[in-house]
């Protein structure tokens, strides 16, 4: 499986950006470690990944097919995520 965000931009408010123009790629064989200080958007974008936060600005790519094209079911079906309390988050594809 390949994961891409390109640009991908989210606010809660509609005011203040969580995350400003994020992009990265990950692919299956890839062990990705996302991190940073509480607060930086860590949580928000895996709600973007699983679907449970929808409206983001760019371009969420699985297996090259835009987020919003897959239903929740499929991608809780190809995508665990396991939080943790340490500021260090795993995604294994
Ligand atoms: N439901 C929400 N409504 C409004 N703002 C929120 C909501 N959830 C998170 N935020 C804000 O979005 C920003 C990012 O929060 P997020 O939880 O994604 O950070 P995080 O990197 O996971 O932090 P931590 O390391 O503490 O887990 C923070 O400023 C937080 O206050
Ligand atoms: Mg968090």
């Amino acid at each position: 499986m390949h994961l891409e965000f390109r640009n991908v931009s989210y606010s809660y408010n509609g005011v203040q950006d969580v995350l400003t123009n994020v992009s990265f790629s990950i692919d299956n064989s890839d062990i990705f470690c996302l991190s940073g200080r509480n607060g930086a958007g860590k949580s928000t974008l895996l709600k973007l990944l699983t679907k449970i936060n929808c409206n983001y600005t760019g371009d969420i790519l699985l297996d090259g097919k835009e987020l919003r094209r897959w239903k929740r079911e499929e991608v809780n079906g190809k995508i665990g995520i396991c939080f943790q309390e340490s500021e260090c988050i795993w995604i294994q594809l």
